[in-house]
This record gives C-alpha cells, structure tokens and sequence, in this order.
C-alpha cells in the first residue's frame, strides 16, 4: 500500500480510459508469437483492475479490439476472441468477489456469438456490484459511436420524441454507449504510439493524456500510480486561465 501515498486522495481522477497497446512488439522482442503478447497483456488487465480498486479510481474503460482490429490477420482476430471468452470464464468468480461490475461498449452485435453469450453472462453476473465498474471497449470505434447516436438523434427528432431545438451537449451524450458514465479525466496510452486511434472522441475532450513506452503486457500498478501522480500535477483549466483556477475569480459574464 506504500506507494499509493504518492496520491493525493482528494484528486484521484473518478474514471481513467486506457489504450492498452504494444502486446505484439512485446512478444516479438522476446522472439514469440504475437498472441503470446495478448496472452501476457491479461496479467496486466487483471493487476490494473485490482489497482483500480486499491487506489478508489471508480471507473475503467480499456481499449481491448478496435473495429480497426477486424482487419489483422483471421488467426490473431481468432486468438484474441477466443482469449477474451477465456479469459471472462476464468476471472468471473475474482470479478464478483473483488466487486467488479462489468460494461462492454462497441459494437457487439459484430462480436462472435459465443462471446456475446459470455459477456452478457459476466455483466448479469456483476450487475449489482458496486466497486470499480470495468468498461471493455470492444468492437469499438468512436467515429461509428457518433455516426451511431447521430442517425438515432435523427430518428427521434423525425418522430417527434425530441424537438431538434433540443439537442445539445447533455442530450448528445445521452446517445452515445458511454451515457452511463463519465467522461474520462485521464487517458493512458502504453508503448509508446502518440495517437487516439478511434477512442472516445468525444468523451476525451478535455482528458488529460498521459503516453508511456511501457508495453502493455509490463504495465502494472506501479506504472499506473505513477500515470496518475503525473495526472494530479497538471492543472485542468477548462479554457480559464492559470489565475483563475487558483485564485477563484469569478467567470466573466457577458
Ligand atoms: C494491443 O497490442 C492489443 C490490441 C490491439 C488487441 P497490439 O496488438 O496493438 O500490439 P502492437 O502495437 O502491435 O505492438
Ligand atoms: C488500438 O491499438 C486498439 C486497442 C488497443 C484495442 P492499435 O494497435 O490497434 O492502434 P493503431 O492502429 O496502431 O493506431
Ligand atoms: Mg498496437
């Protein structure tokens, strides 16, 4: 528990999003399969989300397929489904025990059967728990996320549910898979890449983002710690300015 009093505990971010990136390179470097590199990068899953839960971090969103990520090669699409259905059978009891509960975004009428099956299964299962809400983005993209909220908006408005008059910021929201959740105040992203690739878009507006050459499968509590000291010494300004934040000037009103 040491570390974690490098935190300051008033200003832990309520919900980090990860980019869990570099399974591959990771493998590769020590001469394996890629998909050992997948196979590796759950340890890392399952000690970040127990980490989660130490430190008081409330929600989790992990990046763990893209709809970017149909395109790889059929054997690693095949490895990494078939890891995701193994991996929920084999850490449902801990997640239940350890408070978890589970949500998926994406997607995931695109996602093998058996892996709806078991996904909807281990949401059910977790449902009335009420630790760190785990988030697998899964079948994934933000550019289909929008496009998405935005023909059913479209729907509503023709329909007469909503008046187009309406449609704002908290409405908007209200559309998209995350509408359940806040936006994140901390992104991560592992190994080294310096991009968003398709990841909530609109939730990260103001996210503060934090890259690390750490590949996925070497990522641990240590590192996240260490994401999050850096996250609590940046100062969020929101387009103010430096005085006003410190200070508590109030706002100028037109
Ligand atoms: C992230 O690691 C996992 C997934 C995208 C599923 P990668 O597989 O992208 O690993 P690199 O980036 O090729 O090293
Ligand atoms: C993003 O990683 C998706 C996930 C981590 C699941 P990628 O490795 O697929 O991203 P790009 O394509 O290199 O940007
Ligand atoms: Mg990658």
């Amino acid at each position: 528990m040491d570390e974690l009093q490098a935190l300051d505990n008033t200003r832990l971010p309520k919900h980090i999003a990860i980019i869990m990136d570099g399974n591959g390179r990771w493998a590769k470097e020590r001469g394996e399969d890629r998909v050992y590199g997948h196979h590796e990068g759950v340890l890392s899953v399952r000690d970040i989300v127990n980490a989660c839960g130490e430190i008081g971090i409330q929600y989790l969103t992990l990046y763990a397929f893209s709809t970017e990520n149909w395109n790889r090669p059929k054997e690693e699409v095949n490895a990494l489904m078939e890891l995701l259905v193994n991996t929920i059978r084999k850490e449902i009891d801990d997640l239940k025990k350890n408070n978890v509960k589970m949500h998926v975004i994406g997607d995931f009428e695109s996602l093998p059967e058996v892996c709806q099956r078991e996904l909807n299964e281990a949401k059910e299962l977790t449902s009335m728990n009420t630790g760190v809400n785990l988030i697998l983005a899964l079948s994934y993209s933000s550019r289909w996320e929008i496009v998405r909220a935005t023909q059913k908006i479209a729907q509503d408005a023709v329909s007469g549910v909503i008046r187009v008059e309406e449609i704002d910021d908290n409405l908007f929201r209200q559309y998209l898979t995350t509408s359940e959740f806040p936006d994140p105040e901390l992104m991560i992203r592992t190994s080294g890449e310096h991009r968003i690739s398709n990841y909530l878009l609109y939730q990260l507006a103001y996210a503060e983002l934090y890259f690390t050459n750490v590949h996925w499968p070497e990522f641990r509590k240590p590192h996240l710690i260490e994401a999050i000291a850096n996250y609590q010494q940046r100062e969020r300004r929101f387009g103010k300015t430096s005085e006003q934040i410190q200070t508590n000037i109030p706002q100028h009103v037109s």
